[in-house]
């Protein structure tokens, strides 16, 4: 097992990595408040995972409560929200019962705000099961649900007691999930970090083939990069920012097709490929960056062409992002592959030109 650490004063917390970890119900039980847990999963992750889940964390003494929510982003709403509220206040769970994610970033989302606001504020941890959880969402307190004309516009910051990712639970999923999971992972390399972006040219194929050390090397380096970056601006005043890339465009594809049609990290990767031809386009790449960044997304499986949604959409759509500042959209460029900045500085020519022309070919 790996241990990180997300350095935030007395809210600090460990990010275990390693394989067989959900039996390893020790790194859950020694950090409750009180022995009563509810476990929130949905449909797809409970007949997988919450028993053995279950059985360890009995055999630590420790009472849970399951609560099994619908799959899917399109249930990342407030009615779903309403029914963990249910079940919270059904089995009297307390303020000092934590709240548990067991499954992708959608029940880590659901789960965290909703412990953000159950009587004023209850403990929670994550339990990450997609690849796309172990790298990006588990890990730095945003929490949130979606509304009908915005990606995660309602929710909150508040950080979890600890994540445990174990390795293996990636067995099982999808391979089209994995994909999604990728796309974060390629962030990482394409914002802060070219040694592992000439890593993951190299070694894509073993991770599209789940190779254990590969995939084990790629969560740790993700992890420690995103744990460098919320320890030192945690509530996204300036370089958490930098996460986003990708992002602008991402969300609004997300919400330009309805939550779901598009799996998050497919809607980022096209997005990544915009904000990279934008960044050519605005002449601080060349394209041979842009190709490199359509080569690796589509070895990893995924797709580098946005959809055709109408450059006035796109525009109306952005026009809800959360980095929009006076009114402004303001976009994460690369000054080189490995190195991302914020731009307030994006002219509309520049915008309709990238989100409306002719598709890319990796
Ligand atoms: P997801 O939660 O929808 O999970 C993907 C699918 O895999 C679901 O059908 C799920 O039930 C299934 N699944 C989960 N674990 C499995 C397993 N081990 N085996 C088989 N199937 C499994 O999607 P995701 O990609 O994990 O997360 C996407 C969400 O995360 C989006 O809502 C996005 O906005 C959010 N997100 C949040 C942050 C953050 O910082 N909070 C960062 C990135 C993304
Ligand atoms: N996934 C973006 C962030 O955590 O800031």
């Amino acid at each position: 097992m790996e241990t990180l650490t997300v350095a935030l004063g007395e809210r600090s917390y460990p990010i275990h990595i390693g394989a067989g970890l959900l039996e390893r119900a020790e790194l859950i039980a020694s950090r409750l408040p009180q022995n009563k847990v509810a476990i929130v999963t949905n449909t797809t992750v409970a007949p997988l995972y919450l028993a053995r889940l279950r059985r360890a964390l009995d055999a630590q003494g420790v009472d849970a409560v399951p609560i099994t929510l619908p799959d899917g982003e399109a249930y990342k709403n407030w009615d779903t929200l309403n029914q963990i509220f249910d079940a919270l206040l059904d089995n009297r769970c307390e303020r000092g019962t934590t709240l548990v994610a067991l499954g992708g970033g959608v029940i880590g989302d659901l789960t965290g705000f909703a412990a953000a606001v159950y009587q004023r504020g209850a403990p929670f941890l994550q339990v990450p099961t997609t690849l796309l959880a172990q790298v990006d969402s588990s890990v730095g307190g945003k929490t949130a649900i979606n509304h009908p004309l915005g990606k995660n516009m309602i929710g909150a910051f508040y950080q979890p007691l600890a994540v445990i990712a174990d390795t293996d639970t990636l067995a099982t999923l999808p391979a089209r999930e994995l994909s999604a999971g990728l796309a974060e992972v390629i962030k990482y390399g394409l914002i802060r970090d070219p040694a592992f972006f000439n890593w993951l040219e190299s070694n894509i194929q073993r991770l599209v083939r789940r190779e254990p050390e590969a995939l084990a090397y790629a969560i740790e380096r993700s992890c420690s990069t995103k744990a460098e970056i919320v320890a030192l601006d945690e509530r996204e005043e300036g370089l958490r920012a930098l996460l986003n890339f990708g992002h602008t465009f991402g969300h609004a594809i997300e919400a330009g097709l309805g939550f779901g049609a598009w799996l998050h990290g497919e809607a980022v990767a096209a997005g990544m490929v915009l904000a990279a031809r934008l960044s050519q386009k605005l002449g601080l790449i060349g394209a041979d960056e842009v190709s490199r960044t359509c080569r690796l997304l589509s070895a990893a499986g995924l797709p580098i062409d946005a959809p055709e949604l109408g450059v006035e959409r796109y525009l109306e759509l952005m026009g809800h992002d959360k980095k929009v500042r006076g009114g402004r959209n303001r976009f994460i460029l690369l000054r080189q592959i490995g190195e991302a900045f914020v731009s307030e500085d994006v002219g509309r020519a520049a915008l309709a030109d990238v989100l409306g022309g002719p598709p890319v070919h990796a």
